[in-house]
């Protein structure tokens, strides 16, 4: 795992950097792609990118982490529309080249037939990736969650009124993100800096499903300096425990 530490806007650079160089010398690369405020700034920069150098899309192809259940897809919370308005609508891509865990077996057998070349991250105040709650099996594969407490407090307030936030989700396993190719985990802001610092520094654990990434041969953290603020950055696990440690800006 290496650990970059930068500023927001050199994290959205070099992170919408690699997916454009990606895209560039992989035009039928599949991206795993991330939702919530976090990756919003990647997702403004590749649109920059495409309006300015019109890197193409029209091969590409995505699977999204998660999805809410018994929610419309044209719902303003739903994660499709929240892909098809930061994304999707403003570069080529064809939306049935998109697409979204949900209640059919499609996306398992596409995730069989077409290995993730990039998986964007970021994590939930609990440790969760995807909608992988705490004490999510490290096998897990995709499915339907119910949410946890936490995780319904935190993003109710996406929604009109919090009942109307749904209780349960798809959302791709544990077992399908390490299989991905790279991983890319980004965490900002000082809400998140108490979880960064124990999925880097702590156990291993399913209480902790973000912490499995130490476990994966190709992950980079980008973490703002209110996010990295709690590592202890002389601690040995940076050297020794496989951890990479460098600060970008
Ligand atoms: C949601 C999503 C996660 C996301 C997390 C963090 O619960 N299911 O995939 O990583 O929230 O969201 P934010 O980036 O808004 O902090």
């Amino acid at each position: 795992m290496r650990v970059m530490i930068g500023t927001k806007t050199i994290i959205d650079d070099q992170v919408s950097k690699i997916i454009i160089n990606l895209v560039n010398t992989n035009p039928k690369a599949v991206l795993g792609l991330a939702t919530g405020s976090t990756p919003a700034g990647v997702y403004a920069a590749l649109v920059n990118d495409h309006i300015t150098h019109r890197t193409d899309y029209h091969l590409i192809k995505t699977i999204n982490l998660d999805e809410y259940a018994n929610l419309d897809t044209d719902h303003p919370n739903s994660y499709r529309t929240y892909m098809n308005n930061h994304l999707f609508d403003h570069i080529n891509i064809r939306l049935e080249h998109t697409h979204f865990p949900d209640s059919t077996p499609f996306v398992a057998s596409f995730l069989e037939q077409h290995p993730v070349n990039l998986q964007l991250l970021g994590i939930g105040n609990n440790g969760h990736i995807g909608f992988n709650e705490p004490g999510t099996p490290f096998e897990s594969s995709v499915r339907l969650v119910s949410l946890s407490d936490d995780t319904l407090s935190q993003n109710a307030r996406y929604f009109e009124t919090p009942d109307q936030m749904p209780k349960k989700a798809y959302t791709l396993g544990i077992s399908d993100i390490l299989k991905v190719h790279q991983i890319i985990l980004i965490a900002t802001g000082p809400h998140k800096a108490r979880i960064i610092k124990q999925m880097i520094e702590g156990p291993i654990t399913p209480q902790l499903p973000a912490s499995v990434l130490r476990r994966h041969p190709d992950v980079t953290v980008y973490l703002d300096h209110d996010a990295a603020a709690l590592l202890d950055q002389s601690l040995d696990i940076y050297t020794k425990g496989g951890v990479a440690l460098d600060i970008i800006a």
